[in-house]
């Protein structure tokens, strides 16, 4: 037997690296890309620990699929570095994403409707049996790795047509880690699912954390992002707006951080306040600088309702869903 393409050398589903202590795996710095007029990022600095899931948040257009495709191999950065294990690499092309061991499921999941689920896991690196396809260890392997993450999927040998948009995203996200890659990144892995199919989901990527991967969530879900991120990065207009641990923080504090509402625990930081991301940002002073205008923090009265205004929310449908 041996592994077809896409194949490092290595059994491509490997035992979990729990116990080990955490590594940095992966650190960008200083990242700049522009498409034409347009700064979709600029300067921002981005890190993944092993066993760490990073939550990538910020309004639309804030340059978190821009980051997520340089770490893909789909876009190169036009400033910055990027450190893989300790060494300064380029990711030219998804293939070497691939190699590195970045794996990325995005949204749109990339599977074969009409493929079963052992041929989705194992399209394009088919483990072969002298000149016939070895289906028995493929579908040996792919329970394993589907028991390994507690999956719920009824059966390996049906069409993944039949199946629900929690287990497609199983199934995706499954396949991610069959080259066993140091680093997940899923784009918006909830944005089309139910309750409990987002729980299940969430459910995954811990196990994905227990495994030892370094998990990148991007997430326009804040209850999700506190659910099962350890630290969250912010970003805002394409540049850092704070990097938080999710213990030290709210959904509100990040909602106001997408929003523009508050200063920027980043920039406090390097200018030498070290309690800036610890400290209630209510209680912090503005930014000179501050580029959008924030409303000031305000104190409201016992009792008072406090509104929180979302992006995207016209007043007019706000004002309907309250009459
Ligand atoms: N291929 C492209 N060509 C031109 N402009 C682009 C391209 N990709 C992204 N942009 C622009 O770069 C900026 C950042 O886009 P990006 O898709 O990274 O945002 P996002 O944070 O992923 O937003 P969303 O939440 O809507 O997915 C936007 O202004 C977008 O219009
Ligand atoms: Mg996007």
């Amino acid at each position: 037997m041996r592994p077809g393409s896409g194949d490092r050398g290595k059994n491509p589903v490997t035992q979990p690296r729990t116990g080990r202590a955490r590594e940095r795996v992966l650190t960008m710095h200083g990242i700049g890309k522009h498409f034409g007029a347009v700064r979709a990022l600029v300067d921002v600095d981005f890190w993944v620990n092993e066993g760490e899931v990073v939550a990538l948040v910020g309004d639309n257009g804030a340059g978190k699929s821009t980051l997520v495709k340089i770490l893909a191999g789909v876009h190169t950065p036009d400033a910055g570095t990027i450190e893989f294990d300790g060494d300064a690499v380029t990711i030219p092309g998804p293939a070497h994403a691939q190699d590195l061991g970045i794996a990325t499921v995005f949204q749109d999941l990339a599977l074969c409707d009409n493929l079963d689920v052992v041929a989705n896991l194992w399209l394009g690196r088919e483990l072969v049996e002298g000149a016939r396809l070895d289906e028995v260890d493929m579908e040996q392997r792919t329970w394993s790795l589907l028991r390994e993450l507690s999956a719920k999927i009824p059966s390996v040998r049906i069409p993944v047509a039949a199946l629900s948009g929690g287990q497609r995203q199983t199934v995706a996200i499954a396949r991610s880690l069959v080259g066993d890659p140091r680093i997940v990144i899923l784009d918006e892995p909830t944005a089309a699912l139910g309750v409990a199919q987002t729980a299940e989901v969430l459910n995954l990527i811990e196990r994905l954390r227990e495994r030892g991967h370094g998990v990148v969530l991007v997430s326009h879900n804040m209850a999700d992002v506190m659910a099962v991120a350890d630290r969250v990065v912010v970003l805002r207009l394409g540049r850092n707006n704070g990097v938080y641990n999710v213990a030290d923080v709210t959904s509100a504090m990040l909602i106001a951080a997408i929003t523009g509402a508050t200063d920027n625990a980043v920039t406090r930081r390097a200018a030498g306040d070290a309690d800036a991301a610890t400290r209630p940002i209510a209680a912090r002073p503005r930014l000179a600088a501050d580029p959008v205008g924030a409303p000031e923090p305000r104190v409201r009265a016992p009792g008072e309702a406090e509104i929180i205004t979302l992006p995207g929310v016209r007043r007019r449908d706000r004002d309907e869903g309250r009459e």
